[in-house]
Formats: C-alpha cells, structure tokens, sequence
C-alpha cells in the first residue's frame, strides 16, 4: 500500500536548547535562514506524501503561524496537541486517530538530514518491513537507539545504552505498518518516564515482526545540543547558491558562495562564504566567515563573526575580537561598552553562556 501519511514531531521539552526554547519552539530554530521543521516537511513533501500530521506541545499558535494549512508546500497540515512530552512512542499513540491504521513516515522533525527519504520509502515497500528504520553510524552511540546486527539483520535495540552493540544510531525516520500500533500499546514507560520508541521496535523484534534497516551514507544530524545546530547549519550551508539581490561596495569582497538578500547592505567589508545573508541587514567595516547565518534586519559593525546563527534583529557591533561558534537570539546584541570604567557588562538570561578569555 503506498504511503500516503506521515508523522513529524515538533513538541517535546528542547531543555538542551535553552534558553532559546524558552522563548521559541525548537523546531523554528532557523538553519539557513528557514525553520528547522520546514526540512522535514519538505523532504516528506518531496517523497510525494501530501497528509501530514504534526505532533506538537498543547500551544502551537507559533507553528501553525509559520506553516498554516501547509498549502505553501503542496500538503495538508493537521496539527496534533500531544497533551505533555510522554515519549516519542507516546506521540505515535497521539497520532493514532489521524493515521487510521494506515502505514505511515514517523519523522522526528529535530533531524537534518541529505538526499530525501525516497529511498527510505522503497526499501520499506520492497523489503515487505513491517518496520523499516534509518541508521547513521555515529561516533557517540551511547546517545541514541543502538541496533544489534547480526547477518545484516537487526536482533535488538537498545535505547542509549552504556556499551552499545554498534557503531550505529537510529536516526529520527521511520517507517511502520501497522503492527506498530500494538507496540506503542504493549509497552511501559522507562526509567524516565517515556514510552521510549526503542522499546517499541524490540516489542516488533521479540514479537518476530519484519524490523530492516538502511544506512544513511550521507550527512544526518540530529539537533539537539547548541553545537548540532551550528553544525547542521555548517553543513546545509554547503549547499548555498551565490546570489547577490542586496547591495555591496566596491571596497567590499564577497568571496564563495554568498547569499546576499534584497535590502542588505554590505560597506568595507569582507564576506567569505558560504554565508546566507537575510533581507534588510547592514553589514558596515567587518568581516564574515564561513558558516555563518545572519536572519533578516540583523547589523554587524566594526566586528568579525565566523561559524555562526545570528536569528532576526541580532545585532554586533565595535566588538574586537573574533565571535566564533555563537547563536545569538532574535534582537540580541553584543557591543563594545562605552565610557569608562571599561568593564564587561552582561544582561543575559536563564541558562544563558557566555565565553570569555
Ligand atoms: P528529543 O530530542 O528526544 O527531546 P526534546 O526535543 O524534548 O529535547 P531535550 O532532550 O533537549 O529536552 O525529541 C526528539 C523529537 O521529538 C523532537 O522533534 C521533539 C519531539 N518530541 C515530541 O514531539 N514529543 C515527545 O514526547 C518527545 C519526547 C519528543
């Protein structure tokens, strides 16, 4: 039967992502300027599925603000309160009445992946799986699910354990039939207190079920600590196009693939790319390294800026050393203080870090 639905997650806690989940759903994050959440719903939109359900915390106004009906990606969106963050084989229970029995994509919507799922979705039809899941070799698997693979097939996952069977990690992309249902259903919560998918999958193992795999080759990320995200912007920024609509100086260079805007300005200054530039920023005596994402109405000054998220309205300036590794919030601001004494002066909030030499 061809897959006609899909489930993306966007609820959950996001404590790693702190303090900017207090303030924005993880999933709005910007990686190259576009939500993180819009990857997933583009990648399952490309893989022909046009009835998305989306897992979400009880407040969603933000999301449905961002993606609306889905209408803009050729999909319908339908969005689906999970009433708290129980576990991501509780969200497939909270999906349950949307799907219908039917066998769906289950995609955690915090994972970035290259190349689409289309593949995914073949292997699942051609292997006959009753649960067909992605595996990414990893070099901290004690992180993730860890598949036992004997003979090239999986005999037993384990959710995060101490000394992992494998080299793998299960990635945030399924796909199940619907034998997946009365796992979610048979299954208790862990130690801490989740109906972890893990368990469901070695529910399908022991109840002899078709469990396969595949292997992303390619890059995957799975962002839930503030370096996996400049790192899964580092590496979508691989893919940027020069394109030039803002305006630069003749004292400017622009070097690599730059992406600069409309109503950007860019004076005296150097930009080596990749970069993605939003709309109406002023870029005035600095310079821009590689990996570095600035949103719309941002303004750098007199400062240097390298492997970096700045989000809407963030702004530097007169700063003098090299700003590295850094997510800056929307209308954040670092600048040089004024006056004496000259002392560093810091207005940051919960959980908030800051590095300083
Ligand atoms: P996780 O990264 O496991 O959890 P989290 O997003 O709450 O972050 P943290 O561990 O930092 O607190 O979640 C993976 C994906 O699943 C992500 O898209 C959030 C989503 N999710 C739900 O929608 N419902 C849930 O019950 C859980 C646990 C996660």
């Amino acid at each position: 039967m061809k897959l006609r639905k899909a489930l993306i997650t966007a609820g959950g806690k996001g404590t790693r992502l702190r303090p900017i989940t207090y303030v924005h759903n993880k999933h709005l994050i910007p990686l190259v300027n576009k939500p993180m959440l819009q990857y997933a719903i583009e990648y399952v939109a490309s893989a022909g599925i046009k009835e998305i359900g989306i897992i979400t915390n009880p407040d969603f106004e933000d999301l449905e603000k961002a993606f609306g009906n889905g209408k803009m990606f050729g999909v319908r969106l339908t969005y689906i309160p999970q009433e708290a963050p129980l576990g991501l084989a509780h969200a497939v229970i909270t999906g349950e009445s949307f799907l219908k029995g039917e066998p769906f994509v289950y995609y955690l919507g915090d994972n970035i992946l290259r190349g689409g799922i289309q593949q995914f979705l073949n292997a699942f039809h051609e292997n006959k799986s009753d649960c067909h899941l992605v595996l990414s070799k990893v070099r901290d698997p004690q992180r993730f699910g860890v598949p036992q693979i004997v003979d090239k097939r999986i005999i037993s996952i384990e959710e995060k354990p101490e000394k992992p069977k494998s080299d793998y990690a299960v990635t945030g992309i399924y796909l199940y039939n619907e034998s997946i249902y009365e796992a979610v259903h048979a299954i208790q919560p862990s130690p801490r207190g989740e109906l972890e998918i893990s368990d469901a999958h070695q529910y399908l193992i022991e109840h002899n079920r078709k469990v396969t795999y595949s292997e992303i080759t390619g890059w995957w990320k799975d962002t839930g600590k503030p370096e996996d995200l400049l790192e899964a912007n580092r590496m979508l920024l691989q893919d940027v196009q020069n394109h030039h609509s803002g305006y630069s100086d003749d004292k400017s260079v622009l070097a690599g693939q730059v992406f600069l805007s409309e109503g950007s300005v860019v004076e005296n200054s150097i930009i080596r790319g990749p970069v993605h530039i939003g709309k109406n920023c002023r870029i005035l005596n600095s310079y821009l390294g590689p990996y570095t994402c600035i949103g719309n109405g941002c303004e750098i000054l007199n400062s240097e800026i390298e492997y970096s998220i700045l989000m809407d309205d963030a702004a530097i300036r007169d700063v003098d050393i090299r700003i590295e590794s850094s997510i800056l919030g929307k209308s954040a601001v670092i600048r040089k203080t004024e006056g004496i004494p000259a002392n560093h002066r810091f207005i940051i909030g919960d959980q908030s870090q800051v590095q300083i030499r």
